[in-house]
């Protein structure tokens, strides 16, 4: 399929389609509006390039194991100079993963096909339809491949306030296993953000969410498009994206680039639904009942991204969460779902969350708490049971307004393996009280 092809909206009619933007500069602070704090917002962008708008401000990357400590940036310009540095570094880091992908699963392939070649030959005999079924894997590499490479091949112009440049270079270099998990957790996130087999996974996950944000701010008494909702941990931008469709101002955030030039392709590339696909469980040779369950494709996206209502006001930010939110009482709602057990210090997160909420400003909260820098070498872990972070919470003074620790959902699963994983989530809306300061 042409990847290209599949997105034929005329100028015109992306013009229709796209909700007016404002752009932001990187260096600013960001309001929910998708404005700017202390200077004059720019000029409106010239009609056929308004698009949902992402804008970096990326200063802390995400960790690699086992990698060089990178040493504290020099203060001043050196400092800057040198963070910029890491950063363009890290931004090409990641489009060579994508351009990699290919091959690391060549490679896992032959070696499979190598080990039953090392088969006595009555053995080999006795499956005749296995190097068929390697052949087929190898065709759906090729797919996700196109696919990655049409989405790294848009991604360097993708921020409103940065531009990254094209690699001339452009070799592949062999990249982490650790980047390539990531990729591959990344194709999956699509399943569960873009497509119709995650929608059952999305009702468990991100309904619960809305109803309580429709619960809390109904239209019937309030003008929605002056809430603001902020949903950390965005992933591939879904739940923000429902939340704006209601028409709610809402910002995804979201610090992975792995999922930021994913995100960006499905919201600005991706208007016919289903016009895409990918082969998201190739990579799985366990727990399969069936070989074709293995090469199962998946469409997306399920529902066009463009449609969001006219006025829409709906926008992603690129960085670490806490460290580009740092204005206080700007947010009358702030979603957040599998994302706490993603901070070293949950306790932060809390503290941003606390402080960044407008007063009168409700929390809501869904997922388990599987802390993702538990295991991993010289990064700093506080791993703090339910029974703690609540304790923290009340402490801060938020009001618990519903709270049920039994809510079971999966993340990212495949319906077909004979292994699924199922988490028993903690749900919580919490309120920082209005006469909070
Ligand atoms: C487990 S995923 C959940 C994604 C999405 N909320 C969902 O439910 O599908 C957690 C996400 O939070 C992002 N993340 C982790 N730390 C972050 C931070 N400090 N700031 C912003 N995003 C962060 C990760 O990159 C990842 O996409």
């Amino acid at each position: 399929m042409s990847v290209a092809a599949a997105c034929a909206l005329s100028q015109q009619e992306q013009l229709q389609l796209q909700p007016p933007v404002k752009a932001m500069r990187r260096g600013s602070r960001q309001s929910p509006e998708g404005g700017e704090e202390e200077e004059e917002p720019p000029p409106e962008p010239p009609a056929w390039d308004r698009e949902m708008t992402f804008c970096t401000e990326r200063r802390r990357r995400e960790p690699q194991p086992q990698a060089r400590r990178e040493p504290a940036a020099a203060a001043g310009t050196a400092g800057e100079e040198e963070e910029e540095r890491l950063e363009r570094e890290h931004f090409r880091r990641i489009i060579n993963a994508f351009r990699y992908y290919g091959t690391n699963m060549h490679e896992k392939v032959n070696r499979t096909e190598r080990h039953f070649r090392s088969l006595p030959v009555n053995q080999q005999k006795l499956l005749p339809q296995f190097l068929v079924h390697l052949e087929k894997i190898r065709k759906c590499i090729d797919h996700n491949q196109g696919i990655l490479q049409t989405i790294v091949n848009d991604c360097t112009h993708m921020f409103e306030n940065k531009e990254y440049g094209d690699d001339e270079n452009g070799k592949i270099s062999p990249a982490s296993t650790f980047d390539m998990d990531k990729l591959k957790s990344t194709l999956k996130q699509f399943v569960r953000d873009w497509s119709e087999t995650g929608k059952s996974e999305r009702d468990s996950c991100y309904q619960p969410i809305i109803n309580e944000i429709v619960k809390n701010f109904p239209k019937e008494r309030r003008d929605l498009s002056k809430v603001n909702v902020l949903v950390p941990g965005a992933g591939l931008g879904r739940l923000a994206w429902e939340i704006a469709m209601l028409g709610y101002t809402c910002q995804g955030n979201e610090w992975s680039l792995f999922m930021l030039f994913s995100s960006n392709f499905v919201l600005n590339r991706c208007c016919e639904t289903n016009s895409y696909k990918l082969y998201p469980w190739i990579h799985q040779f366990s727990n399969n009942k069936r070989s074709a369950d293995q090469i199962q494709p998946v469409y997306f996206p399920d529902v066009d991204p463009h449609s969001l209502p006219p006025g829409a006001n709906f926008s992603m930010t690129a960085g670490d969460f806490q460290e580009i939110y740092c204005e206080s009482n700007i947010w009358d709602c702030i979603a957040t779902c599998f994302f706490i057990d993603t901070a070293h210090n949950v306790i932060d997160y809390i503290d941003t969350i606390w402080k960044i909420l407008k007063p009168g400003g409700i929390w809501i909260n869904l997922g388990p708490l599987l802390y993702h820098f538990e295991n991993l070498a010289n990064e700093l872990s506080i791993e703090l049971s339910y029974e703690d972070i609540k304790n923290v919470i009340l402490q801060y003074g938020f009001h618990i307004e519903m709270e049920n620790e039994s809510i079971l959902t999966t993340y990212t699963v495949n319906e077909l393996s004979m292994m699924k994983y199922y988490y028993e989530c903690v749900m919580f809306v919490v309120r920082k009280p209005e006469s909070s300061i």
